[in-house]
């Protein structure tokens, strides 16, 4: 098994993201303790925004085909994802490799992988928040990996990090319970 782990914050050490992506990846490695785990940080090294058509990095898009599971830190950054983040989802929508269109529309192509993704962000958007209409975070990602054909996507949410320090403590333990429930 190949475990894609990819970063996208911008906060380096003190990034609640990275932090849950690793215990993420710490996680499904002690399960499977055969799995290959490969890095992508692309807060640290960007990848180049799309210039032409099919100039998309082959490197990305090698390794999101080549992995089982793929776990990636999303932090939302004024209600989308990182530019980072974005510019990584540009590489790996690729036609012909991961989606097609065919006679009766788009079909995705990525049923066999899986993705775990780690939704970290200041305020609430969830429940009944005035907010919930602004997230075009995990909106955007569900969207994205359900057109590539992913059907096992999971959210992992630490929300409401803005929101003053016993806020911040229980959304990490309850990100941190969901992790210690994935299953290899
Ligand atoms: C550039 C930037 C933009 C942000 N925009 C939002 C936002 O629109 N909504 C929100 O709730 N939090 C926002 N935040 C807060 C982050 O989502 C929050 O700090 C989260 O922990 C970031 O994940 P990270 O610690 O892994 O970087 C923003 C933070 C940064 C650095």
């Amino acid at each position: 098994m190949t475990i894609l782990h990819v970063d996208s914050s911008i906060n380096g050490d003190r990034s609640v993201s990275r932090a849950l992506t690793a215990a993420t990846v710490a996680h499904l490695a002690a399960l499977t303790p055969s799995a290959k785990v490969v890095y992508r940080d692309l807060g640290a090294t960007p990848l180049p925004h799309l210039a032409q058509i099919g100039a998309g990095d082959a490197g990305a898009l090698d390794e999101f085909l080549s992995a089982d599971t793929v776990v990636i830190g999303a932090p939302m950054y004024n209600f989308g994802v990182p530019s980072q983040l974005k510019v990584w989802l540009d590489h790996i929508a690729v036609p012909g490799k991961t989606f097609r269109y065919g006679a009766n529309g788009p079909e995705g192509l990525c049923a066999r992988q899986r993705v775990i993704v780690i939704s970290s962000r200041g305020g609430i958007f969830t429940g009944a928040s005035p907010y919930a209409s602004f997230d075009h975070q995990e909106s955007h990602l569900k969207a994205f990996f359900g057109f590539l054909g992913v059907w096992d996507l999971r959210f992992v949410r630490a929300e409401g990090l803005a929101l003053g320090e016993e806020m911040q403590q229980k959304a990490l333990a309850a990100a941190r319970a969901d992790i210690a429930q994935l299953a290899a």
